[in-house]
């Protein structure tokens, strides 16, 4: 068994749990670059104590290297919990994160979700890098 045994991808506009990346075709290199990540972008995911995206995790892999390197790591800690009981608190985080970067070189963005009951998710965007 391996985590990309389990790991589930579809079309972000027909399943809910997809991790969206808003991220530009192309950027020139060194210029600063706003990516965004989400869940639930045109099917909203349920944001209830009992049902929501705990994190949601950026990577970026370069064409010309091996490795991933980790982005950024958005944890949505609060989902409607109270001592009044469950859904009856005043904060649900909302699965959004916004990351600002440089890019030396082209590669492809990787964002991975996590759902507490329908578990982990993945997506991917090519980034061109122009000198
Ligand atoms: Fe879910």
């Amino acid at each position: 068994m391996k985590i990309a045994d389990i790991i589930q991808s579809a079309d972000w506009k027909a399943e809910k749990h997809v991790p969206v990346i808003d991220a530009p075709e192309a950027v020139k290199a060194g210029e600063k670059v706003t990516v965004e990540v989400c869940v639930g972008k045109e099917i909203p995911h349920p944001n209830t104590t009992e049902h929501n995206i705990r994190w949601i995790k950026l990577y970026f892999k370069p064409d010309n290297g091996k490795f991933p390197y980790e982005v950024a790591c958005f944890e949505f800690n609060v989902h409607g919990e109270s001592t009044e009981g469950p859904n009856k608190g005043p904060v649900y985080t909302e699965p959004f994160g916004k990351a600002v970067l440089k890019l030396s070189t082209s590669g492809t963005f990787l964002a991975t979700a996590y759902c507490n009951i329908h578990g982990l998710w993945e997506s991917n965007k090519v980034i061109k890098v122009e000198e």
